[in-house]
């Protein structure tokens, strides 16, 4: 009987009619812990489909399990938009109708801002665009510390300061992925240019990387919990960066415990074996023309390093299993953090919350550089405004590379002016020089007309005869995207204002006493002509709203708050890179590939300059306001700790003009005593506070043991050496008011 029993029982077990329901697998159900799903879904599948994961299967998309349910993972570009789709296997444009997006300020007006809520703000309307259009993993953002401003991809950067970068990449991040997508922070690590980006080694010490190249990227995994990192196309001490073990393994997965996926920028990938073994999860863009190896019009995937010449080393041994477990483990984990995410995520594309966020971080990162009281404007009833420049008109989020966007609309200075001054006053337009005429890009058109038949000489001229007639003149000016400017894949020859820009300023000014200089660019230019202008504006490629957010700021109805990332140097020659061997880099006799000798070291930017006393243009950190502000009663918690103890600084920041306005409180330390070389001050503090006039706050910063340390390459570990420091405190690296001594035993 008991046999009988047991046996049926079992039968109808077996035919699922009865006991337990039959649970789904645990890999398709998003109330299981992540890891429980992904070791799950890993046990069901063959190597076959594991090797799918790691590498493209179309230009922005990599490999999913099918049989499983498993979906493929998609990437996007970049960091200040959604991309428009593309073909399959293209990077043109696919031609859709529902794909224009936001267009988002580029990433050095957003660190412009130094505002960590606008960052968020940022990260979480960006994300939203990407879920709303079914993207897992958002190609940015880009965090390369601005070493030359020769940089063609600086616009894309945080600029010139690993502490600015590193606490302005995390709420970004942590927006972005709050919607279920991954951002994917690039390009790690050392691509500091664009000239020869593939064939170049980056031969950097290991203080300068960890104290001035790697924190940006260690903060967005560490603080911001990056899913996805993105290897540079160059090499650090010779090894791509796409699969370089020390790099990758040693320091990312290893020494930082990044638990996500490092996918190789568009032909990054290089080697077979390197890709198998140093930490690479999923190969990208590979050009696998079989003849020529150039830049092909077409991936073959099966052809890729991580595709069939990885099955030959997985199945003859060259290759280990755990090592594909391990990307299998990370490009599954990436899924399911995204597109089967336990939360649903709907995101919202192109809504007016999103071109409002974008006009709000536009204004907040201009910069106001030099205002002799012609700001904010002021124009007679019934006046005449003049706007002279093309990038009073020029529309600028079409181009520049991989950032390149189709917009729903956007707002350029001409019409954004009209519109600010419609009823009040005329506002005329000349266009002064010919720039760059250019108006579409991997077959997104702005349907801008820039032909011009007029010469030089009679462009001026006719800039010059409107300027006699104007009440107002502003010259709208700059940069563009096109090729030696802020475009991927070139950098800039020099950072002199192109088409005789310099000129035209000039015999304005002649003409106009006081004249304003608004400067659109994403890199620093040299200014020879600051002491013959009334006011300059330090504006950038604003996005969408870049036009409303510029006039926003002229007019006043934003009072402009932004602080340069960068220095603006007087001349490209003040800066330390001295040599060819610093830059662009050297071929040197039996070495593969182009060398490049960091041997500055830790001292860029503001780093050099204050360090070696030299005068620049504007310093990192400057920018005025409409009103004033007074900085009073700076004190420390202490003035001398134990090694390993904190300390807070505070100061007291009044507005003590007549308009609401922010200032940034910036607090920089100085090691007044080191066994190593150290730069004068390095920035390790800052916070930005909004006051009504006459309104004050205390603002306190805490100075960490690790703000006052530097990297023992030797010892492999951050040291602080017992003696005297100096706590900096001001409103720009050089208007540092109080020195507070501080003594640490
Ligand atoms: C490009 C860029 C990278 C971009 C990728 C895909 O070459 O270097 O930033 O995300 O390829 O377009």
């Amino acid at each position: 009987m008991r046999t009988s029993a047991i046996s049926c029982l079992f039968l109808l077990l077996a035919a699922g009619c009865c006991g337990p329901k039959n649970s789904e697998p645990a890999y398709l159900d998003p109330s299981r812990p992540l890891e429980e799903r992904v070791e799950d879904a890993l046990a069901r599948m063959t190597m076959e489909e594991k090797v799918a994961l790691t590498h493209a299967q179309s230009k922005f998309s990599s490999g999913g399990v099918p049989r499983l349910g498993i979906p493929e993972l998609w990437h996007t570009d970049g960091p200040h938009g959604i991309r428009p789709e593309v073909l399959w296997d293209e990077w043109e444009q696919a031609g859709w109708t529902n794909d224009s997006c936001t267009a988002y300020p580029c990433l050095e007006n957003l660190a412009a801002t130094w505002d960590r809520d606008l960052s968020l703000l940022y990260g979480k309307s960006i994300g939203e665009e990407a879920r709303y259009r079914k993207k897992n993993v958002l190609l940015g953002p880009g965090v390369n510390m601005g070493r030359t401003p020769l940089n063609g991809r600086t616009f894309e950067y945080m600029g010139e300061d690993p502490y600015l970068a590193s606490k302005m990449v995390v709420p970004y991040v942590k927006g972005v992925q709050s919607n279920g997508v991954a951002a994917c922070v690039k390009h790690f690590a050392v691509n500091n240019q664009e000239v020869r980006r593939t064939k170049t080694s980056s031969n950097v010490d290991d203080r300068t990387m960890y104290e001035i190249y790697l924190p940006a990227f260690k903060a967005a995994v560490q603080e911001g919990g990056a899913w996805a990192i993105m290897g540079s196309y160059n090499l650090w001490n010779n090894q791509f960066n796409c699969h370089n073990e020390r790099l990758l393994k040693d320091i990312l997965k290893g020494e930082w415990g990044f638990d996500g996926i490092v996918v190789s920028d568009w032909g990054g990938c290089r080697d077979d074996d390197e890709a198998a073994a140093n930490g690479l999860d999923i190969e990208m863009g590979t050009w696998v023309d079989p003849e020529t190896e150039v830049d092909g019009a077409s991936n073959l995937y099966n052809l890729y390093h991580l595709a069939n010449p990885y099955l030959e080393r997985l199945r003859d041994g060259r290759a280990s299993q755990e090592e594909l477990d391990d990307k299998a483990r990370r490009v599954l984990r990436t899924i399911f953090r995204t597109s089967m995410s336990a939360e649903p995520h709907y995101g919202s594309f192109a809504s007016p919350e999103h071109f409002a966020a974008g006009r709000k971080i536009a204004a907040n990162g201009i910069v106001l550089l030099k205002n002799d009281g012609a700001l904010p404007l002021q124009v007679p009833e019934g006046g005449r405004i003049l706007l002279v420049g093309e990038n009073a008109y020029k529309m600028m989020t079409v181009g520049g590379g991989s950032s390149s966007l189709k917009t729903k609309h956007e707002s350029i200075p001409l019409d954004a002016f009209r519109e600010a001054f419609e009823g009040k006053a005329e506002v005329c337009w000349e266009r002064g020089y010919v720039g760059d005429t250019t108006t579409d890009y991997n077959r997104v058109v702005t349907g801008q007309d820039l032909s011009e038949s007029r010469s030089q000489e009679q462009l001026l001229a006719d800039a010059i005869a409107a300027a006699r007639q104007a009440d107002r003149v502003i010259f709208i000016g700059g940069l563009n995207k096109s090729k030696n400017q802020d475009k991927e894949g070139c950098d800039r020859l020099d950072i002199t204002l192109p088409y005789g820009q310099n000129e035209i300023i000039e015999a304005l000014a002649a003409v106009v006493p006081d004249l304003i200089v608004v400067n659109i660019s994403g890199s620093p230019v040299a200014m020879p002509w600051a002491s013959k202008v009334n006011a300059i504006v330090q504006s950038w490629y604003g996005g969408s709203e870049s036009g409303h957010a510029l006039a926003d700021v002229l007019t006043g109805a934003v009072n402009p708050s932004g602080k340069l990332p960068f220095t603006v140097p007087m001349a490209l020659s003040d800066g330390p890179l001295k040599t060819e061997r610093q830059y662009p880099g050297i071929k040197e006799e039996g070495k593969t590939w182009w060398q490049e000798y960091y041997d500055e070291g830790v001292f860029i930017g503001y780093r050099w300059y204050s360090t070696q006393g030299i005068p620049v243009q504007y310093p990192f950190g400057f920018g005025l306001s409409y009103t004033t502000f007074e900085l009073s009663d700076a004190k420390l918690s202490a003035t001398a700790v134990k090694s390993g103890k904190e300390v807070t600084a505070s100061v007291t920041v009044k507005n003590t003009g007549s308009v609401a306005g922010a200032e940034v409180v910036q607090l920089y330390v100085h090691d007044a005593e080191s066994s190593v070389e150290r730069p004068v001050r390095e920035l390790k503090g800052f916070q930005k506070v909004y006051l009504e006039p006459g309104e004050s706050a205390r603002v306190s910063l805490t100075v960490k043991p690790e703000d006052l340390s530097f990297f023992d390459a030797d010892a492999h570990s951050w040291v602080l050496e017992p003696g005297d420091f100096d706590i900096l405190i001001g409103t720009s690296s050089e208007a540092l008011p109080f020195d507070l001594p501080l003594t640490v035993r």
